[in-house]
């Protein structure tokens, strides 16, 4: 981005009130704040004397009249003076000088959100750039997918999605620094920009430990610098500044805010939280069924297989290479009497074919994008020269979606959705233009991936209206969790891409994304037997579990490593899928809050400040804290933990922390976990291979016991995995609360909803664990939903 010749744009004019805040004139533009509610508030410069009311796909109500945020009170009070504007909500005050154009968001308790410098606004042609104040020790959080510790603090960042490991996508970006310069190899945990871009982001008080959170709803592409020690600045490559402001001052209500905006993720079908296999590799029909059969000989759980683009003919989407794969639904139906289901990859990339349906189809009813001049613009992906859909029209992602729709006829369960930053591999991509050449590639180009999973998500429930969808997307843009999970694209088979997947994956649930989970075992470059096992025992514990490697690697099965390596691997998926009631009502919860599943410990203790740096560490879900081991060799690793008190998940010690660090022993056959005392963790009792059709008779749950007096509460929902009658309560949600007085502790359950078809659950297995012991005591209560309470006498 240009640095010198900007415009600024200085003096506020014509200040008025209007029905939601109010407006001013700023030079030749208009300035308007709208309050949303007493916490969220608005901000808008028009470009060219107008006002965008929708700059992008990204949201999904319409502000002024949602009444789906944290709080319905929109009242405020305005004071108009002579050098200054002052709107006061509820929480926040919203001081606007108006003569050096700036301003200053503070809660009622005076507390700071955020702070301009002076001259808030400046231009040059199609950027823009805003800057603001920040204490020199005051963390920022999310931005999405982003490289590198968690702390944003001190680093810059591009938004503009990215094939990573193409040189000719990220070589922009590398060849911006010297080639000493982590940033100068996209393999590095340092590299940026990746494939999704999220303008969001948390500034943390230095002192009072308060967040505040900035949500620019712009698809340009944007510019991050946190560089400086007393500010920072935001730029963006065109479009208009439309930004809205969390007062917070906690994570959790900035995030309900921001996905109440955004949307929420959609409540993903359980078969997606399961063991995912995939690979890069030209397998036939016979190898397909011959991999699921390994997997249930040697007793590994398994719930997909995921097929790359060698089943394509000749990478050409929506086809199969029928020489391989002659018979594609008998496939499927062998597959799913053992409860496996397939994916199947679809890239936007068509290949430009005369002859070939798609292409031929795509010419026909105009819904490629073009250049400028008025071609068909043409990359280059797997199959060559290739067209790329034009998103940005809705009758392209109609298109799109019946050609999804009858793709999956055969069985298909779900579609993953890859090269959609859009990558077109030697070819640049600025001639590609959207809305039949009108708009530039800018426009779109972070949100291409977006678009797509619209039309994708629309065919998928065109073609089964009454199944929840699953697709997974490697880029995205704010919203991108209403149709899709994330994968965190090409990683390296590195021990530093093991750590990398942590503040990864937390800086993108924290950015309203959290069905993510990067390719287990590592993608480019082979794996060893240790890392594989740290990666699975890791990996296991993440929204999203799949084992992807590339092509012509090492094999990465489960089983390619050797005896002991199997072991762990089979001990990781059943860990998982034990925890499979826990999990799943993790994302139902992510689904009603946006609340993250896996958790950075700032999320729940953000108000002590050794965490602010954790980022080796996590939760999942609330009430379970993972500590993989992320480097070859180690046996023992020091975990932070948070004041309070914790159980080890595998002794049974109890351990009360006033905020502190323990070394803990990691021998290659365990993951360091922890379940915070007072915790009710649901469970499966037997491990089921798949999750299809599995409704158990016995449902065990763990009570973590708690030292002190106290109650603690946690969820299990049931509903039956698939459908989405569960949206219209048939489920049953069972709110566990655990009290501990004195010498007894109880487990109360309190249930609530219709119940499903296939409810079988007979009973409750509810074990106490703590002081050192698995199995301090064990009640085994009948019970069919209704409500209980186990009393243990200690
Ligand atoms: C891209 C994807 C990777 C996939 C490969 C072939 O590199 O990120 O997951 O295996 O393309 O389709």
């Amino acid at each position: 981005m240009q640095e010198s010749g900007y415009l600024n744009l200085e003096h506020l004019t014509d200040v008025t009130a209007t029905a939601n805040g109010f407006a001013g004139r700023l030079a030749h533009e208009h300035f308007r704040v709208d309050v949303i509610t007493e916490n969220l508030l608005r901000m808008k410069i028009s470009r060219g004397g107008t006002f965008d009311e929708n700059p992008s796909f990204a949201l999904v109500v319409d502000p002024l009249t949602h009444n789906g945020f944290q709080s319905q009170d929109r009242a405020f009070n305005l004071e108009i003076g002579a050098d200054s504007v002052r709107l006061t909500t509820a929480s926040l005050v919203l001081t606007v000088n108006t003569d050096k154009f700036g301003f200053d968001l503070r809660r009622i308790d005076g507390s700071r959100v955020f702070a301009s410098g002076e001259c808030g606004y400046r231009i040059l042609n199609n950027d823009w750039r805003i800057s603001r104040g920040a204490a020199r020790g005051d963390a920022i959080y999310g931005l999405g997918e982003k490289t590198g510790k968690q702390n944003r603090r001190g680093r810059d960042f591009h938004l503009w999605n990215t094939d990573v490991l193409n040189p000719n996508a990220a070589g922009e970006f590398t060849k911006a620094h010297p080639e000493t310069h982590p940033r100068a190899d996209s393999t590095s945990t340092e590299f940026d920009p990746y494939y999704v871009s999220i303008p969001f982001f948390y500034q943390q008080d230095e002192v009072t430990g308060a967040v505040g959170g900035s949500f620019i709803d712009n698809g340009y592409r944007g510019f991050y610098n946190f560089t400086a020690a007393d500010s920072y600045e935001i730029a963006f490559g065109g479009g208009q500044y439309t930004e809205y402001l969390f007062g917070g001052p906690d994570f959790a209500s900035i995030l309900a805010d921001y996905t109440a905006l955004t949307g929420r993720a959609q409540l993903p079908p359980i078969w997606a939280l399961g063991y995912h296999q995939c690979r890069w590799h030209d397998y036939s029909q016979q190898d397909v069924l011959d991999l699921a059969k390994r997997h249930r000989e040697l007793d590994l759980p398994l719930d997909t297989l995921w097929l790359d683009i060698d089943y394509m003919d000749g990478y050409r989407v929506f086809t199969w290479n029928h020489d391989r794969f002659p018979d594609v639904p008998a496939m499927l139906r062998q597959l799913d009497e053992q409860g496996i289901r397939v994916i199947t990859i679809i890239d936007p990339g068509v290949k430009f074919d005369p002859g070939y349906e798609v292409f031929d189809a795509g010419l026909e009813r105009e819904v490629f994008c073009l250049t400028e001049g008025g071609d068909i613009y043409i990359g280059q992906v797997w199959p060559g020269n290739t067209a790329f859909p034009d998103f940005a029209k809705p009758e392209t992602r109609k298109w799109w979606g019946e050609l999804n729709a009858q793709h999956v006829a055969s069985g298909i369960a779900g579609i993953w959705n890859d090269m959609n930053e859009p990558a077109t591999g030697g070819i640049s991509e600025k001639p590609m233009r959207f809305g039949a050449g009108a708009y530039s590639h800018e426009k779109y180009h972070n949100q291409y991936a977006l678009l797509m999973a619209m039309g994708t998500a629309e065919g998928l429930l065109a073609a089964r209206p009454e199944l929840r969808t699953f697709i997974l997307s490697r880029a995205g843009s704010p919203g991108i969790q209403r149709y899709a999970a994330n994968w965190l694209g090409d990683n390296m088979s590195r021990w530093d891409h093991l750590w990398l997947q942590i503040p990864m994956a937390t800086g993108l649930s924290l950015s309203g994304q959290s069905f993510v989970g990067a390719d287990i075992g590592g993608f480019a470059e082979n794996s060893n037997p240790e890392l594989f096992a740290r990666w699975m025992q890791a990996g296991l514990l993440t929204p999203f579990a799949r084992n992807h490697n590339q092509t012509n690697q090492l094999d990465q099965y489960a089983f390619a490593w050797g005896q002991e390596v199997l072991d762990i691997a089979r001990e990781a998926i059943k860990l998982r899928y034990r925890l499979m009631p826990y999990l799943y009502s993790a994302f139902v919860e992510n689904s009603l809050t946006g609340a993250p599943i896996q958790r950075p410990l700032v999320y729940q203790y953000q108000h002590d400040a050794e965490v602010w740096e954790v980022d080796d560490q996590y939760l999942l879900g609330g009430d379970l804290l993972v500590a993989p081991i992320l480097e070859a060799g180690k046996t023992s690793r020091s975990v932070y933990l948070p004041a309070g008190e914790w159980v080890d998940w595998h002794s049974g010690d109890s351990i009360e922390s006033r905020g502190e660090r323990i070394t803990v022993e990691a021998p290659l056959t365990r993951i360091p976990i922890f379940a915070r005392a007072g915790a009710a963790i649901a469970l499966w009792s037997e491990v089921p291979v798949s999750t299809a059709g599995y409704y158990p008779e016995e449902i065990a749950v763990l009570v973590a016991l708690p030292i002190r007096d106290g109650s603690h509460t946690s969820v299990l929902v049931e509903d039956d995995g698939l459908t989405f009658e569960a949206l219209a309560e048939k489920k049953l949600t069972t709110q566990f609360t655990v009290t501990r007085s004195g010498g007894t502790v109880a487990l109360r359950g309190v249930s609530q909803g219709l119940g499903f078809k296939d409810f079988n659950r007979k009973r409750l297995r509810i074990r106490l664990i703590g002081l050192g012991d698995l199995a301090l005591q064990e009640r085994v209560v009948e019970n069919t939903g209704e409500d209980f309470e186990a009393v243990f006498n200690l």
